[in-house]
């Protein structure tokens, strides 16, 4: 409804077309509707931009264990007697020493110093060390010596200037491998420290597995304090872990396998990760469930399906994957008298851990997942039939037989789309699969992660609420970033060596879960603005995993103006490229030859609203067609016609989502004739003059006022929340039916800021943050006025 409708200029949209009936939102107290699922809001984590090693492991050293390559990599030597210090594999003594301290085959590099005079090394690890002043910290190595070597071996702290923080000698080395230990205390504080150790006199020194850990961590159970209470305030009620894509691979040489991750950390084998890193484990599979322990948390892990990014395992071989994913649960919930159960209870936890959740396979999807998914199903029910087993929702589908417990589905996209899909699980089949949105997060048009996203997923959040009787599971994605590694973006938690803060989107999260409630009640969302933004944006062409040549674009305006016309008769000037492409043009067209995704190429005017664009494409070699880029206003969006996507078998319109598949495919070495025309929200695609797509953009229609509600059994609260995701304060008539005994106060707990592009930042950390209110309310309906921008909870004193 628009009655009375007028266009307002926005802060982040050019117009829009707002209603101004009064907004009105009605809670029934009377007609409790279900339980909200005791395990919506957990939390996810990824050891994704270095959130285990260089973040909630604590290791200051880097590359302690000498294996991150042949090199002895985020090590400094200064005045070796040969003027360097090597990597050797020393597997060999191992085998004939097997003194060494626990020094595992799997552990095969150690560090060679030859030393003539005075010699020392030193470490910075993950972009300086925190030390702070009277902490203390553990330092460790192993060490041995040759060729009349004797030592001692002075260690200490180093401020980034220079200054001694901590200091202490190992003495006494022998020509054994021996684990030698300090206890050093700071007297000062420095967040970049580093470690050195120097030794002087002649002869060969070997070192493996050199550490310096914080004696503080939460739970004694060896996590950085400061990030571990960022997640426990969160409240989490389970915690998947550990990926992701982590858990594939790329390939399998670089998935996860637990157990390379158990026992002494120095048998744990590291692994360099689909995110560009060597991971020690230290953070390994016992520690994980430890975490969620700690956490109150249930336990959710997720393994490998026998399917990397690039690999699948075939049939035959199966078994092992099948056994592993047994074997975990052995591990964490077997008896003492089991195999894998009594080397949990070696590794310190006797009780069993009480996994309940398992996820096989991440984002897998098709035959090859349909496949595989049954032969885990099988063998886990046999055995632990308790065992609630998730499946992937990936590729359009998830298996259906067996009928998987709980199916993951995962949403990443702008603040309009989850906005535009906070009814999305309002008709799901309450006979199906349960669902878990095991990760979800705006990630575009969102800078680092600013209040506009944050109200996107709070929106979306409140579909999840109400729909918790089939939604039962939900967690953000990613958790954490090392903001020095930051591989994906945005995420939840950015911390450097010292110090975190949360996007408004934590706050987001956190009140979720720390207002709950126990029973949702029934809503109803009345006017509310409705917005239409006129889609404008540039041009473009591109390809995914695919080679291609385009010439001849054109943009004409409806009144058969020329916007646009292509010249590559020399060069591509006027062209942005972006992605990872390899551009030339040549013979008149330009071609791209690089076999990559997303690759794209981008001209023409953002002001561009209503046009026809034409153009021809031809495809050279690689799997797909090609890509037509219009309304484009950001590099990141992916607004285009998708020619023979989805490995050249279809074609869709890609907005928010992906619009209208037809089957299609495209040939290779033949010239396309393309046409697309967008006029208002209707877009039209042709190809060789035959009509492919002729559909309406649905996501330029935003609603803009969202909420739901629960009753808190334990203070007979009634809770509200509410999202206000248009630009201005929108006045809001609060009826509640069906209550009693109105406390007449109430609290609100309101998260906005002045600007829907506002972040928090290191220096800045809770700029966008919850604040908090009394309300005096009387009787059952009141008015309250919602910022642009917000959401709010309300907490309503309603009594038992
Ligand atoms: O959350 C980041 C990544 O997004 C996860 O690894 C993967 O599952 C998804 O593609």
């Amino acid at each position: 409804m628009k009655t009375k409708s007028f266009v307002i200029g926005l802060l982040f949209a050019a117009a829009v077309t707002v209603s101004a009936e009064p907004a009105k939102i009605t809670i029934d107290a009377s007609k409790p509707g279900h339980q909200v699922s005791p395990t919506l809001w957990g939390i996810f984590f990824e050891d994704i931009n270095l959130s285990a090693d260089g973040g909630i492991y604590p290791e200051l050293v880097r590359n302690r264990s000498f294996e991150d390559a042949d090199k002895p990599e985020s090590w400094k030597l200064i005045n070796a007697a040969d003027g360097k210090c090597e990597t050797t594999i020393s597997t060999a003594d191992y085998y004939s020493k097997p003194v060494a301290p626990a020094l595992n085959p799997f552990n095969r590099h150690s560090l060679r110093v030859k030393v003539d005079g005075a010699a020392s090394l030193e470490n910075e690890g993950y972009w300086g060390m925190n030390i702070v002043k009277g902490d203390s910290y553990t330092f460790k190595l192993a060490a041995r010596v040759t060729d009349g070597f004797s030592g001692p071996l002075a260690v200490k702290i180093l401020s980034a200037s220079g200054q001694e923080l901590a200091s202490g000698e190992i003495s006494g080395l022998t020509g054994d491998w021996k684990y030698r230990t300090l206890d050093l205390t700071a007297s000062d504080s420095d967040p970049k420290a580093r470690l050195q150790i120097s030794a002087s006199g002649k002869g060969t020194l070997f070192l493996d597995m050199v550490s310096l850990m914080p004696k503080k961590n939460w739970k004694d159970h060896g996590l950085r304090v400061d990030l571990a209470e960022s997640i426990d305030a969160l409240k989490p009620s389970f915690l998947r872990y550990p990926g992701g894509c982590w858990v594939e691979g790329d390939d399998f040489a670089h998935m996860y396998h637990w157990k390379n991750t158990i026992g002494d950390i120095d048998a744990r084998t590291p692994l360099f990760n689909i995110w560009k890193y060597w991971a020690t484990h230290g953070l390994g599979y016992h520690e994980y469930l430890q975490m969620a322990e700690d956490l109150g948390a249930e336990p959710l892990f997720c393994i490998n399906v026998g399917m990397s990014h690039k690999e699948v395992t075939p049939m035959s071989q199966m078994g092992q994957w099948v056994q592993d994913a047994l074997d975990a649960i052995e591990y964490a919930n077997g008896t003492a008298d089991t195999f894998w159960g009594s080397l949990r209870a070696k590794n310190g936890h006797p009780a069993p851990f009480n996994l309940k959740y398992m996820e096989i396979g991440n984002e897998n999807g098709g035959a090859p997942y349909r496949e595989r998914w049954p032969l885990f199903v099988k063998a886990i029910k046999e055995k632990y039939p308790y065992v609630q087993l998730v499946a992937n929702h990936w590729q359009g589908g998830y298996p259906r037989t067996p009928t998987p417990d709980i199916v993951d589905e995962h949403f990443y996209n702008t603040p309009e789309w989850f906005m535009q899909n906070a009814g999305h699980f309002d008709n799901y089949d309450r006979n199906g699969p349960k669902i878990f949105v095991g990760e979800y997060a705006v990630t575009r048009n969102t800078g680092k992660g600013n209040l506009r996203g944050a109200i996107g997923e709070a929106a979306f959040m409140t579909g999840l609420e109400r729909n918790s009787d089939v939604v039962v599971m939900a967690s953000y994605a990613p958790l954490f970033v090392n903001m020095n590694h930051r591989e994906w973006n945005p995420d939840l938690i950015n911390f450097d060596s010292s110090r975190w803060y949360g996007l408004p989107s934590y706050y987001v999260q956190k009140l979720f879960s720390e207002h709950r409630g126990d029973v949702t009640l029934p809503v109803t969302v009345e006017a509310g603005s409705v917005e239409e933004k006129p889609p404008t944006g540039k041009i473009g062409v591109g390809t995914w995993n695919t080679q291609a040549e385009f010439k001849d674009i054109k943009v004409t305006a409806p009144d058969s103006k020329v916007l646009f016309t292509s010249d590559f008769s020399k060069n591509s000037d006027g062209w942005k490229m972006l992605g990872d492409g390899e551009w030339k043009v040549a013979d008149g067209v330009l071609r791209q030859t690089a076999e990559k995704e997303f690759i794209r190429a981008i001209a023409g005017d953002k002001s561009w609203t209503d046009y026809t664009l034409e153009l021809k494409a031809r495809k050279l070699a690689g799997s797909e067609g090609f890509l037509v880029l219009f309304h484009i206003n950001d590099d990141e969006d992916r607004v285009w016609w998708n020619i023979a996507g989805w490995n050249n078998t279809q074609h869709a319109v890609e907005l928010t989502e992906s619009l209208d598949h037809k089957n299609g495919s495209i040939e290779s070495g033949r010239w396309y004739d393309i046409r697309i025309e967008v006029k208002g929200t209707s877009v039209k695609c042709w190809l060789d003059g035959k009509l492919i797509h002729d559909l309406k953009n649905p996501s330029l229609t935003t609603r803009s006022l969202f909420a739901s509600a629960t009753h808190d059994d334990k203070s007979g609260d009634v809770i509200v929340k509410v999202v206000n995701a248009s630009a201005t304060p929108t006045e809001t008539e609060i009826n509640l039916n069906g209550v009693k005994n109105l406390s007449g106060s109430a609290q609100a707990i309101v998260l906005t800021s002045d600007n829907p592009n506002d972040e928090n930042t290191l220096d800045e950390p809770t700029k966008v943050s919850p604040k908090t209110e009394t309300m005096k309310i009387s009787g059952v309906k009141f008015t309250r006025s919602f910022p642009g921008n917000s959401f709010t909870v309300l907490r309503i004193g309603a009594g038992k």
